[in-house]
């Protein structure tokens, strides 16, 4: 299987990226190939610019070289992994304008043959996430409002909490956990 791994975060030694490198190891490790887009590091524009909004509406709208290439490497895998923090309960704006860009309606009747993964990490708690359905809300959010929209036919969301805890042992944790991910990913 072909994974696109998708990270979002603007510090290179952030929990996030480590999360990314142990779940990549995990699908590594299971035989899978990876292509990381580190939407920072290779300096993606999320802005949301005239030329996107010219045509939207159009699925066989022409889009310029840096959507084209996005969207062929979406075309190219099999599969399409998020890892990503928390921020406001929902993706950081960098990701959203990735997503509002680039999973355009020329995407949407190709996407029924992608499985998606949304690794979240969130400074809350369990007890936290569980008050006013916040982790049911934002599982809703990902799973149906963006990928059902997109005709995407298998979306799970994978929240990683408590990653503001100091304890060594947790932090240990998460990262096992998402080195497991990756090694039982299909
Ligand atoms: C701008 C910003 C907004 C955040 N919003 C939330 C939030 O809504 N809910 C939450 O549980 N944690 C929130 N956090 C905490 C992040 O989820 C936490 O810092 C992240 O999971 C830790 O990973 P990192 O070390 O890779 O940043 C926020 C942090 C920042 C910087």
């Amino acid at each position: 299987m072909r994974a696109l791994v998708t990270v979002t975060h603007p510090r290179q030694n952030s929990l996030t990226h480590a999360v990314m490198n142990r779940f990549v190891e995990g699908l590594q490790q299971n035989g899978h190939e990876v292509d990381l887009l580190d939407l920072h590091r290779d300096g993606f524009n999320p802005v949301y610019t005239l030329e996107d909004d010219r045509d939207w509406i159009n699925p066989d709208k022409v889009h310029g070289p840096e959507i084209r290439k996005e969207m062929d490497r979406i075309l190219a895998a099999d599969t399409l992994v998020f890892v990503f923090p928390l921020w406001g309960y929902s993706v950081p704006a960098m990701l959203k304008g990735y997503l509002d860009k680039v999973w355009n309606m020329g995407m949407f009747e190709k996407m029924n043959a992608k499985k998606v993964l949304w690794i979240c990490l969130a400074g809350g708690e369990q007890a936290h996430m569980d008050k006013y359905k916040r982790e049911e809300t934002l599982a809703h959010y990902l799973n149906i409002l963006i990928s059902g929209y997109a005709r995407v036919k298998e979306s799970r969301v994978e929240l990683l909490k408590g990653t503001l805890h100091q304890s060594e042992e947790h932090v240990i944790g998460l990262l096992e956990r998402a080195y497991r991910l990756g090694c039982e990913y299909e």
